[in-house]
């Protein structure tokens, strides 16, 4: 079974799927780290993350398993990160990767921006996790802020409307909810009201596949 999570930055895709996956035994992957991995090959040769070439080429030599986690989480790397994935050749360098990942059993859960839509349209669980801008502000500076990094919350809110923006507007696999995902709001829930509403959906569709 796959479950796919999908939303804006900083929505709580993350912990959402990471609960889905230890409820139902499954196993995670969280896809935006992939970006992130290509964005930070590419910062960390000194190139630029508008270059086609240079970015697809970090894609195509990826190696997950080499990374450091810590890093991954910049700010500055998540922008990069919206850039690399605006180009369809990257996205095309990493789209095996994250089929094959979904196909594992007993079942998996990915979260990104176009699991539902393209990586796994045929997934049997689909859940858009959004919440209000000024939210997804509050929640990351709190983040950073437990991380030991203190940022003004307005900057973190240019940040995340930025980094929607180029999310929603790129022609290739933009952030859209698939036509048959469910929509959760997390901007009055908690994590716990949130998780149980997600596990509950997946549950209607587990019985629906069943039946
Ligand atoms: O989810 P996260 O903030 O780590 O993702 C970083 C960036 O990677 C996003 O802003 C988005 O542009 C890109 N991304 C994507 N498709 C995915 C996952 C992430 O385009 N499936």
């Amino acid at each position: 079974m796959i479950i796919a999570v999908d939303g804006p930055a900083a929505a709580g895709k993350g912990t959402l799927a990471r609960a889905l996956a230890a409820h139902f035994g499954f196993h995670f992957l969280d896809t935006g780290s992939l970006y992130r991995m290509v964005a930070l090959a590419v910062l960390s040769r000194g190139e630029d993350p508008r270059d086609p070439e240079s970015a697809t080429m970090a894609a195509a030599t990826l190696d997950p398993k080499s990374w450091n986690a810590e890093a991954l989480r910049d700010e500055m790397v998540g922008q990069a990160a919206s850039i690399v994935a605006a180009i369809p050749s990257v996205r095309a360098a990493l789209l095996n990767l994250q089929r094959s990942f979904a196909a594992r059993k007993p079942g998996a859960v990915l979260d990104g921006r176009d699991i539902g839509t393209v990586v796994c349209p045929e997934a049997e669980a689909k859940i858009f996790v959004t919440a209000s801008p000024q939210e997804r502000a509050r929640r990351r500076t709190a983040e950073l802020a437990q991380r030991g990094k203190t940022i003004a919350y307005e900057a973190v809110l240019a940040d995340i409307h930025k980094r929607d923006a180029r999310d929603r507007s790129r022609s290739f696999a933009p952030l859209v909810p698939a036509g048959d995902a469910y929509v959760l709001d997390t901007t009055d829930l908690d994590i716990n009201a949130a998780v149980a509403a997600a596990i509950r959906y997946v549950d209607s569709r587990v019985v629906k596949r069943s039946a």
